[in-house]
């Protein structure tokens, strides 16, 4: 998919469909009137008739109008000017590919862009319009014995403005939209690859050409360096497991060399089946998401690695699977962790903060200015919050508040849970330093907590996305989240500097 800014009038664009709106109830916008004047009145002709009332997300295609430069026009409903703000403007951009894509339009002009978003700017409307664009068109068919069956014809989206003033500001938020997607389209892929395939190799072998393609540096650790290193929460946890585990780091260096880096440190569990804590059969398969956190780390990478951001930013990837095994670790043993913490592990389903303390103790290893991890980390976490927003918690206020700024800025949205230390009780243990699990109550906080023992040494915070990061049922598929917000927090890092 082609994305550009393109400055002009409705009526002259000069291709296969162009987009305007039309509010309730029948009130032209100013390109829908520009459209009705080229045509001498035929658009409100239409609308007259009753097939176009504005009604939110509605859509009517009509073909042909004369005087005007394109072969089809599409109306969108955009409800009530009054009510118009950012909870309908995403609804209207799905409504429009949705219904650009049953045409066999290759292109498409939207004049969507300069609509009135009450407390948000020209760069929202474009930013979230290429997001929602690189959603409704992203496919993932390369399993099918078919692949590319049902490619969408279109493939050329201009999104016009027609104050040239501001398109400046639209074009810096075009660039910044085309590498959001093309970063959650990585982290997409990723994710839907079947478990057979996105092994912790197979993640090893991308972070390769990752590091090909956009130069940056690799390191991969193979579970003999792990052992010489003394990680054995993440070994405990690959132990079950014919896959061999890897710890995979990118650098990229767009920074001055003496500024040090954000790190991102991402789950990889590429199957999660509990270990010998179990998990149930059903939706067991939606554990291949399990990586969800690196897969975001990968995306977020080649963002920013696409924008050329001056700024240092370190992935760290803890990869490997989560099965039953005979040499599989049990609940009840210990470990001794890379940072010298032992564990009791009593149940091997929380097998995520086993992998990301080590994760993280090495980071350290970094010098890093602040560190986020991004897991699917908790089943509470989907309980306390649902599908909407991702669990943030953290050690330091100030980065907290950036990446929830971030996550507003880009609708990726995420919500702060306290991490006070009377939840750090839950996860004493008899028998070693702490327990990995504490009780049923606030489990996404003590998961947290469990993680806040390996960070006291930098600024850090944490993204539990196990309910943000895919969707279950009839759109089973990875979300790309939270790579929205993770490459505005950094753009906006960028900017400070
Ligand atoms: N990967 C899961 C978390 C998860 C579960 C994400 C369901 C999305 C949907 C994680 O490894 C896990 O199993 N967590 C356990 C922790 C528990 C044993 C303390 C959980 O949430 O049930
Ligand atoms: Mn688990
Ligand atoms: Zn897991």
């Amino acid at each position: 998919m082609d994305f550009a800014i393109k400055s002009g009038s409705p009526e002259k664009y000069r291709g296969d469909c162009v987009v305007v709106g039309v509010f309730e109830s029948r009130k032209l916008t100013e390109a829908a009137e520009a459209l009705n004047e080229a045509s001498q009145g035929y658009l409100a002709g239409i609308i007259s008739h009753g097939d176009m009332d504005g009604r939110a997300n509605t859509t009517l295609l009509l073909h042909g109008i004369p005087g005007i430069g394109s072969k089809r026009v599409l109306l969108v409903g955009l409800g009530k000017k009054k009510e118009f703000g950012e909870k309908i403007f995403p609804g209207v951009v799905r409504a429009v590919f949705n219904a650009l894509q049953q045409t066999g339009a290759k292109d498409a002009g939207l004049y969507l862009a300069e609509l009135p978003v009450r407390g948000r700017d020209i760069a929202w409307n474009v930013l979230q319009t290429v997001i929602l664009a690189g959603e409704s068109l992203y496919r993932f068919d390369r399993l099918k014995s078919k692949p590319g069956e049902h490619q969408p014809s279109l493939a050329k989206v201009s999104i016009c403005v027609a104050d040239k003033s501001a398109s400046v500001q639209a074009e810096t938020a075009l660039q910044q939209g085309v590498a959001t997607v093309h970063g959650m389209n990585v982290a997409k892929d990723l994710g839907n690859l079947a478990p057979n395939i996105c092994t912790p190799a197979y993640l090893a072998e991308q972070a390769a050409e990752m590091a090909k393609s956009y130069k940056l540096k690799l390191s991969v650790l193979e579970e003999k360096d792990m052992e010489k290193l003394g990680m054995g929460a993440l070994l405990a946890v690959a132990r079950g497991s014919h896959q061999p585990a890897r710890l995979i780091v990118l650098e990229y260096r767009g920074g001055k060399d003496s500024e040090k880096p954000v790190a991102l440190v991402g789950k990889g569990v590429t199957f999660d089946a509990g270990g010998i804590s179990l998990k149930p059969a059903a939706e067991m398969d939606e554990m291949k998401f399990d990586m969800g956190g690196a897969a975001s780390v990968f995306g977020t990478l080649t963002a920013v690695a696409e924008l050329k951001l001056p700024i240092n930013v370190t992935g760290v990837i803890p990869a490997t699977e989560n099965l039953p095994g005979g040499n599989a670790t049990k609940p009840g043993d210990v470990i001794t962790s890379l940072s010298g913490q032992t564990v009791e592990i009593l149940n091997t389903d929380a097998e995520g903060r086993l992998i990301l303390c080590d994760a993280l103790a090495y980071t350290e290893r970094y010098d890093p200015e602040v560190v986020v991890d991004v897991a699917t980390l908790t089943g509470a976490c989907v309980v306390a919050l649902g599908h909407v927003v991702s669990g943030l918690m953290g050690n330091d206020e100030p980065l907290v508040q950036e990446l929830l700024q971030a996550g507003e800025q880009t609708h990726d949205r995420a919500w702060h849970l306290p991490l006070f230390d009377e939840y750090q009780e839950q996860l004493k243990s008899n028998f070693a330093d702490m327990a990995n699990i504490g009780s049923r109550w606030g489990g996404a906080i003590t998961a947290a907590c469990f993680l806040s023992r390996f960070t006291g040494k930098f600024r850090w915070a944490h993204l539990d996305i196990a309910g943000t990061a895919w969707k279950s049922g009839k759109e089973k598929g990875a979300t790309g989240r939270p790579v929205p917000l993770l490459t505005q927090f950094l753009i906006n890092r960028a900017k400070k500097h």
